[in-house]
């Protein structure tokens, strides 16, 4: 399988083509980037523990009936996914304030929302991601109105299931972000990743980061966290 075309090569994954041309392998890599890829190291089994808790969660989205891209997860390091082409937007839920937020609107780090707040940035390099609005939405034509209002209600459906699982594991689900596609019908569907890497994931304890900040903020060792994660939520499924 792997002389296959690679078509896409990303801060954390590749993607290759497969002999089914509605289905894509992705190779989770040891790479970890931060700050758009201003700080980057290789940190050996990143890529494993990304990919058994992407799977796993994503396993958890298809029993509570969210429509989602994963179809089985083949190695230690690959999964194989339904083809999407993916919507331009990133998708993040916050429960709890941190990171961005606390510096756009000046919040106390740890401050828990009512209700989770939703935003949209606009995936584009060049302009830097940034955090765009509905009427921004429509007027570049990145989802259609009845689009988005499906993405919004699987992203608070992703943020029921997700709270709930990982507070059985004794974690708080502070905030994550999501990415949608279309598969060949025009449906839309959760694709991308959902691991430690997108997430905000902290110990409901000790309040510690189990997640991708401990990499950006050197606060410890990433790969003691994610498999902490990976760990409590019952380790490898097969
Ligand atoms: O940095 P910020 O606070 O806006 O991030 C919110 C959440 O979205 C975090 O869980 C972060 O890991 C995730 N995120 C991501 N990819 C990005 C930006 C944010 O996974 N490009």
């Amino acid at each position: 399988m792997s002389d296959q075309a690679c078509l896409y090569e990303g801060k954390a994954k590749r993607i290759y083509e497969t002999d089914d041309p509605n289905v894509y392998r992705v190779v989770y890599k040891d790479e970890a980037t931060a700050f758009n890829g201003e700080k980057k190291d290789v940190l050996d089994g990143k890529g494993r523990l990304n990919n058994e808790i992407s799977s796993l969660v994503f396993s958890k989205l298809h029993e509570a009936g969210i429509a989602n891209h994963f179809i089985e997860r083949l190695t230690e390091t690959e999964q194989l996914v339904k083809k999407v082409r993916i919507i331009p937007l990133e998708v993040v839920v916050r429960n709890v304030a941190a990171g961005s937020l606390v510096k756009r609107l000046g919040l106390k780090r740890g401050e828990r929302f009512p209700e989770p707040i939703i935003e949209f940035y606009y995936k584009d390099d060049e302009l830097g991601d940034p955090l765009i609005n509905t009427d921004h939405i429509a007027y570049l034509k990145l989802a259609a109105d009845e689009e988005l209002s499906r993405v919004r209600k699987d992203a608070i459906r992703v943020n029921n299931v997700l709270t709930s699982l990982f507070k059985e594991a004794g974690i708080t689900l502070v905030d994550f972000k999501l990415e949608f596609g279309r598969d060949e019908n025009g449906s839309v569907l959760l694709a991308d990743e959902v691991s430690p890497d997108t997430c905000r994931l902290w110990d409901e304890k000790t309040g510690d980061s189990l997640d991708k900040d401990l990499f950006r903020f050197q606060l410890g060792d990433l790969n003691k966290g994610y498999e902490t994660i990976l760990t409590r939520l019952g380790g490898v499924q097969q």
